[in-house]
């Protein structure tokens, strides 16, 4: 497969679409950043690397490491994760509360914002120093010593976090919470200020595409069905109100953030990463899902 010249194909044409959405606006550090940035890297099973544009500029992953919470907390807790997580879609937002509500504190699926607040809590209840276990974690996974959190960015979400507070406070009240709600949201808003380039996001994900080798990463690990059951999620609940639109266009698994990143996998052929911050009402990034759309539209190969 000629990748270098499907990733030039794509660039030429998603230009069409430059200047379309906004950048996310709800956290105002996010916004410091060219909206016109445009970066993708295609990483192969056997480790080779086809990149296009600033695909070495880090930017903050957002929702994409709910992926990372997701792996470690089911690594820890095994199938009884799934008493307080469901693995349903959603159909709402990423920060919807209302279901939440009638569906009395068991947030849907891990890769909304509820889920993964309850994701958090059972991270902190596992580790003993939890900000630099996550980080040594997905500095091993994506083979990088220096990966860190963006501080500014967390605390400027932590400062316009009402949403996610809200939400805190309603897991909490069910029950579903065990530690202190403060201490929950700082270290998720941490998760997802991360900074890390698509090079970078695509080398983290390929462990998710081909799990026919054992997913071991320091005191994180997976079996083969876990990596299934992962993917899965990703699939169905990964791009929230408009996950089945990305699996009728693109057709991969996936998990997008509102820095503007999207990560994917073709199982046990590549990883996949694009950043681009414009997003689109449902807050998946613009360029990103036109980008993916053309790329299984081309090589002909998707999950179906
Ligand atoms: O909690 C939030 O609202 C953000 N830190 C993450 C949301 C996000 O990335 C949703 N993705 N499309």
């Amino acid at each position: 497969m000629n990748y270098n010249q499907i990733l030039v194909e794509i660039y030429q044409e998603i230009s069409l679409y430059a200047g379309v959405g906004e950048p996310a606006t709800y956290i105002p550090e996010l916004c410091k950043v060219d909206p016109d940035s445009y970066g993708i890297c295609l990483r192969t099973m056997r480790g080779t690397e086809y990149f296009m544009g600033d695909s070495d500029v880090r930017f903050s992953i957002q929702s994409i490491s709910k992926v990372f919470s997701m792996a470690m907390g089911f690594s820890f807790e095994g199938e009884k994760l799934w008493r307080r997580i469901g693995v349903e879609p959603s159909g709402s937002a990423f920060n919807s509360i209302i279901q939440l509500e009638i569906e009395k504190g068991i947030p849907r699926n891990p890769l909304i914002n509820a889920g993964a607040l309850v994701m958090t809590d059972v991270l902190l209840s596992h580790l003993e120093n939890p900000e630099e276990e996550y980080l040594e974690f997905v500095r091993r996974l994506s083979g990088t010593t220096d990966i860190q959190y963006n501080e500014r960015i967390a605390a400027s979400e932590r400062e316009h976090g009402y949403l996610n507070a809200a939400i805190a406070n309603m897991l909490k009240y069910y029950g579903n919470i065990k530690n202190d709600i403060e201490r929950v949201l700082m270290f998720y808003f941490r998760q997802c200020s991360i900074m890390m380039s698509c090079r970078e996001l695509s080398r983290a994900f390929v462990p998710f595409a081909d799990h026919s080798h054992a997913f071991r990463f320091g005191n994180v690990s997976l079996t083969s069905s876990q990596v299934k059951r992962m993917n899965a999620i990703m699939q169905t609940c990964g791009f929230y109100d408009e996950a089945g639109e990305f699996s009728f266009l693109v057709g991969l698994p996936g998990k997008s953030g509102v820095g503007g990143g999207i990560a994917a996998i073709c199982p046990r052929k590549y990883a996949v990463a694009v950043w681009s911050p414009r997003l689109n009402k449902k807050g998946n990034s613009v360029m990103g899902m036109k980008a993916l759309e053309l790329l299984t539209t081309k090589t002909e190969v998707s999950i179906f």
